[in-house]
C-alpha cells in the first residue's frame, strides 16, 4: 500500500505524477521540446503535420511516410452524415467548445476502431480526430451563421483547407503559413490541465474519443485554452483606452487578473509568445491591423511594471497572449479561438493517450486515483457521533 502525500490546494504543482518521452518543459529558462526537438526549430521549418507525426510516432517523418500521413489525414476529412446533421441541430447561440466537445461522441460512433484496444487502431483514431475537428469546428461556424457548410478540397494543406472551409476563399500563402505555425506551437505542451484529463480518462480505460472530450472539456476553461477569447475581448474593449497603465493598475487593485499573462510552470518568457509576438507584428503589417498590435505592446509593458512593482515579476505573457491578436487577423470570431487551440492540441492529446494506454514511457500503466480528505459530516457509522439534523432544529 502506498503512503499517503498531502499536497493539498496547490492544483498538483511540482507533483510528478509519470514518465512521458513527448515533451519537455524548463519554465526557469523558457524552454519546449517535442520528442527531442527545441520549439524555436519545429516553428520555423516543420510543419503541423510533420509534428503530428512527430507526436504521434516519435519520430519525425521521410518524405514517403509524411506523403502517407498527410493523404490519410485529408481521406479522413469528410464527416459523417449524422455528424454534419447534429451539428445543424445544435442551437444557433450554442458555443463552439460545447459544440466541438458534442460532437466527439458523434465522431465515435462512426469510427471503426473506436472500441479496438490495439494501438495501430489508436493511430488512426488520431489520424481521423486530427483530420475531422477543424471541419466540425469550421463547419459550426457556418452554420451558426446561416451559411453554408463548404466540404474539405482535397488539393489544400491542413491550414490552408481550415481557413478556407471558414472563410469560403483559398487564403493567402503568409496566412496559411502563419496558422501553420500556431498549430506547430500549440500541439504539445507536457502535463497541462487538458492533457492530465485526457490521459486520466484513458487510464479508466475508457476510448480515445472519451479521453478527447474530457480535453475539450478542460481545455474550455478561461484559466487554460478560454484564455485567448478573453485576451482578444481585453484588447479589443482596451482600443480606445487612453490610460491603459491605469486601467491594469485598477485591474490588479482589485484582485483580477491580466489574461494571457502568467504561467504555472513558466517562471519566464514562454517561447512561444515569442514568436507569436513576432507573427503578430507581421500580421497586423500585412492586414492594416497596428492598432490592435500596439495595444497588445502597451498592455503587456503596463502589466509587466505592474508586476515588477508587486513583486510578481515572474508573470509574462504566455501562449495566448499573443495568439489571441494573430487569430483574429486571421479573421478567426473571438468565441472560437479555443476551438483554434483545440485543432491543434488534439495531436498531443492523442500521444499521450497512446502513451498512457500502452505505457511506452513507464510500464504498465495505473489508473489515477487520488484522495481527498473529508471534512464533511459523519452518519453515525465506526463509531462516529454524528447526529442529523432536523429541519427548524
Ligand atoms: N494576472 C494577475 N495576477 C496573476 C496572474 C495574472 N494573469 N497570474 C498569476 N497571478 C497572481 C495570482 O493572483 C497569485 O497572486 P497571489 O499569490 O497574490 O494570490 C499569484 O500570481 C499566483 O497565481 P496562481 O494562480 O496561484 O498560480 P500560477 O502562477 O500557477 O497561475 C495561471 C497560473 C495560468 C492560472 C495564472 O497565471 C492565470 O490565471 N493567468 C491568466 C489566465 C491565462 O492566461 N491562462 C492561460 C495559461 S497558458
Amino acid at each position: 500500500m502506498p503512503h499517503t502525500v498531502r499536497i493539498k490546494n496547490t492544483g498538483l504543482r511540482g507533483v510528478t505524477v509519470a514518465d512521458t518521452k513527448i515533451s519537455f518543459i524548463d519554465g526557469d529558462r523558457g524552454i519546449l521540446i517535442y520528442r527531442g526537438f527545441r520549439i524555436e526549430d519545429l516553428a520555423a521549418h516543420a510543419t503541423f503535420m510533420e509534428v503530428a507525426y512527430l507526436l504521434l510516432k516519435g519520430a519525425l517523418p521521410d518524405n514517403r511516410e509524411l506523403a502517407t500521413f498527410s493523404d490519410n489525414v485529408k481521406r479522413a476529412r469528410g464527416l459523417p452524415r449524422h455528424v454534419e446533421k447534429s451539428l445543424k441541430c445544435c442551437p444557433q447561440n450554442a458555443k463552439p467548445m460545447d459544440v466541438l466537445q458534442a460532437s466527439i461522441p458523434m465522431l465515435a460512433m462512426a469510427d471503426p476502431d473506436f472500441s479496438s484496444e490495439d494501438k495501430d487502431a489508436h493511430i488512426r483514431m488520431a489520424t481521423r480526430l486530427i483530420a475531422r475537428l477543424p471541419v466540425v469546428i469550421a463547419a459550426w461556424d457556418r452554420i451558426r451563421k446561416g451559411q453554408d457548410i463548404i466540404h474539405p478540397d482535397d488539393n489544400l494543406s491542413h491550414a490552408e483547407n481550415f481557413l478556407y472551409m471558414l472563410h469560403g476563399s483559398s487564403p493567402e500563402q503568409t496566412m496559411a503559413r502563419a496558422l501553420d505555425v500556431c498549430l506547430v506551437l500549440h500541439a504539445d505542451h507536457t502535463f497541462n490541465a487538458s492533457t492530465f484529463a485526457s490521459r486520466q480518462v484513458a487510464s479508466t480505460r475508457a476510448h480515445m474519443y472519451s479521453a478527447i472530450a474530457a480535453a475539450i472539456g478542460a481545455l474550455s476553461g478561461s484559466l487554460h485554452g478560454g484564455a485567448n477569447t478573453e485576451v482578444i475581448k481585453m484588447l479589443l474593449e482596451l482600443k480606445n483606452e487612453r490610460n491603459i497603465n491605469r486601467w491594469v493598475k485598477s485591474r490588479l487593485d482589485k484582485g483580477e487578473r491580466i489574461m494571457g499573462m502568467g504561467h504555472a510552470v513558466y517562471k519566464t518568457t514562454d517561447p512561444r509568445a515569442t514568436f507569436l509576438k513576432k507573427m503578430a507584428k507581421e500580421l497586423s503589417e500585412l492586414t492594416g491591423n497596428q492598432d490592435l498590435y500596439n495595444v497588445s505592446l502597451r498592455v503587456e509593458e503596463a502589466a509587466l511594471q505592474e508586476f515588477e512593482k508587486r513583486g510578481k515579476s515572474t508573470i509574462k505573457p504566455n501562449v495566448d497572449f499573443y495568439s489571441a491578436p494573430v487569430y483574429y487577423m486571421m479573421g478567426i470570431p473571438p468565441d472560437l479561438m479555443t476551438a483554434i487551440f483545440a485543432m491543434s492540441r488534439v495531436a498531443g492529446w492523442c500521444a499521450h493517450v497512446i502513451e498512457e494506454k500502452f505505457g511506452e514511457a513507464q510500464g504498465k500503466p495505473a489508473l489515477y486515483r487520488p484522495q481527498a480528505d473529508y471534512v464533511g459530516e459523519y452518519c453515525g457509522l465506526m463509531g462516529c457521533t454524528y447526529k442529523p439534523r432536523r429541519k427548524g432544529n
